[in-house]
């Protein structure tokens, strides 16, 4: 083999290397994304199974700690999607403006129960539930498969 057609092999192999793993991290990102996300809903549930006894056992003082606790998981979800824009969504992603408006409102919504519950107002926090309960129903109805 000549010298000229050897170095032509090296380009092209480190040439389709260097596609593979670009292709491989941008597989990475969106699975990071779509994973975020999850990992967030799941911390929500959580949360909401003992914001759910909290209202049904008149413990209110149980609700914030719990929504604190979903606040670090959505910390660290953020931070993946500021580090790569955007979120996964399994279905309707061209309705993405309007997943964040939703997003928006369901997270005011959570700080409106958290202080409901921190001034003790059980009527109020009973209410708030149902209103994000509601909200689950509906973003997942028009985002999540
Ligand atoms: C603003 C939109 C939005 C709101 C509000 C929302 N979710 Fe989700 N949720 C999603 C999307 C989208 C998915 C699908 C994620 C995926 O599969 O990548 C999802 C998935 C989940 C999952 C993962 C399990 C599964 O079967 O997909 C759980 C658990 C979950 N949500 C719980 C909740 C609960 C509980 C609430 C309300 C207290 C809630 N979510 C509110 C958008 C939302």
């Amino acid at each position: 083999m000549n010298c000229k057609r050897f170095i032509s092999i090296i380009i092209v192999v480190s040439f389709l290397g260097t596609c593979l793993i670009t292709i491989s991290a941008m597989g990475q990102a969106k699975l990071s994304r779509g994973l975020a996300l999850r990992e967030e809903m799941v911390a929500l549930e959580e949360a909401f199974e003992t914001i759910i006894d909290a209202v049904i056992f008149s413990n209110t003082e149980l609700i914030k700690p719990a929504i604190i606790r979903f606040h670090k998981t959505r910390e660290k979800v953020e931070m993946t999607i500021i580090s790569e824009p955007g979120v996964i969504l399994p279905k309707n992603q061209d309705k993405f403006k309007e997943f964040v408006e939703l997003d928006i409102k369901f997270h005011e919504d959570l700080a409106s129960l958290e202080k409901a519950a921190e001034k003790g107002q059980k009527k109020l926090a009973k209410d708030q539930t149902h209103k994000l309960l509601d909200g689950c129903v509906v973003c997942h109805e028009r985002f999540r498969k």
